[in-house]
């Protein structure tokens, strides 16, 4: 593994189980994760990406379990590992903030106390001196009276500083890495643009890589480094948040970033792609964005045969058809 991988995941295979049979819902993912780096997951409601985070931390839900492929966590291969083995990994080398900081911080204790345990827990340092260090987080994610903050009960802040304060305890445990699942989705746009601040000005800082889950592609033109593109569990695009941005190749990508609307543009509108998302019980022979996609009739290939991830340039992918065969036109 590559020195500055923090996270490498090779074809990834999970399922999920109901009713007695078991469904695909992620299949043949492969991404990695550097350090100083946002790697941008994107995609529809349902496409796998929460399940994709899960299976990094080890918490996929019961009926749920990877049935092949590597996630190695710093060199660590993480598949396979005990629960309890897992554990170790969870708060310490990978960090994780989600939309809602009150999943993650006890309503019953103190601001204060619970980034002071956290740091007892991860750095061994004494009360006194987690008390300095605490101060010391707060301060860097731009909370004011830090010293008055660690008193109060997160009940008492408002979503946007929860979300700080949750930053400030994941980032004071320095992990390596830093999962992030629509962390900004429940803040209102301003608060929303100061967290994805924060959190580029930390990437640099902390030395760490960002895995950074978002529906949302105005946030990800903020944040990303690089971009990888599900659809139905599958990778169908990555590369560079330039390269996506100026020249998206695969369909799917390119409806996205037509359904993001134009706020510089006078008239606010918006495309979404026509027709429904799949659900991981649905066979989709083919493509399986093909049902979907404005191009399958161009190409006889779409609805028989998955496409193969093919480099289009350097760094820069993308499963589809119409690419391999040499060019779709998109406008
Ligand atoms: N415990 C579960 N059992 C069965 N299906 C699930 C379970 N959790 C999630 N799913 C399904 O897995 C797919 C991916 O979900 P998810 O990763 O949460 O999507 P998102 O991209 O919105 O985060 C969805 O179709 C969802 O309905
Ligand atoms: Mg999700």
């Amino acid at each position: 593994m590559e020195m500055d991988k923090v996270l490498d995941v090779q074809n990834l295979h999970a399922v999920f189980r109901i009713n007695k049979k078991e469904y695909e819902v992620l299949h043949d993912i492969s991404f990695s994760v550097r350090r100083n780096e946002t790697v941008c997951i994107v995609g529809e409601s349902g496409c796998g990406k929460s399940v994709t985070t899960l299976c990094v931390m080890g918490l996929l839900p019961k009926n749920g379990r990877v049935t092949s492929g590597s996630i190695r966590l710093d060199n660590t291969e993480l598949t396979g590992l005990s629960q309890k083995a897992i554990r170790k990994f969870r708060g310490s080398k990978m960090g994780m903030i989600f939309q809602e900081p009150m999943t993650a911080l006890n309503p019953l204790l103190t601001v204060g106390y619970q980034m002071r345990e956290n740091l007892i827990l991860h750095r061994g340092v004494d009360r006194k001196k987690a008390n300095e260090m605490a101060v010391e987080y707060l301060t860097k994610v731009g909370i004011a009276n830090p010293e008055q903050r660690l008193k109060q009960f997160p009940f008492q802040l408002s979503g946007g500083l929860r979300q700080r304060v949750l930053i400030a305890m994941v980032l004071s445990a320095q992990p390596d890495l830093l999962i992030a699942d629509e962390p900004t989705t429940a803040l209102d746009v301003t608060i929303q643009k100061q967290v994805l601040a924060l959190l580029n000005h930390l990437k640099k800082e902390m030395n760490a890589g960002i895995m950074f889950i978002t529906h949302d592609l105005g946030v990800v033109a903020e944040i990303a480094d690089r971009i990888v593109v599900l659809y139905a569990g599958r990778k169908v695009e990555e590369g560079t948040v330039e390269q996506i941005f100026r020249n998206p190749l695969h369909p799917y990508t390119v409806g996205l970033i037509n359904a993001v609307p134009d706020v510089e543009k006078e008239e606010f509108v918006i495309q979404p792609i026509p027709g429904m998302f799949p659900n991981i019980t649905e066979e989709i022979p083919g493509c399986r964005f093909n049902p979907r996609c404005p191009h399958a009739a161009e190409c006889a290939l779409c609805s028989k045969e998955a496409p193969k991830m093919t480099e289009a340039e350097p760094g820069h992918f993308a499963a589809c058809h119409l690419i391999t065969a040499g060019g779709a036109q998109h406008d």
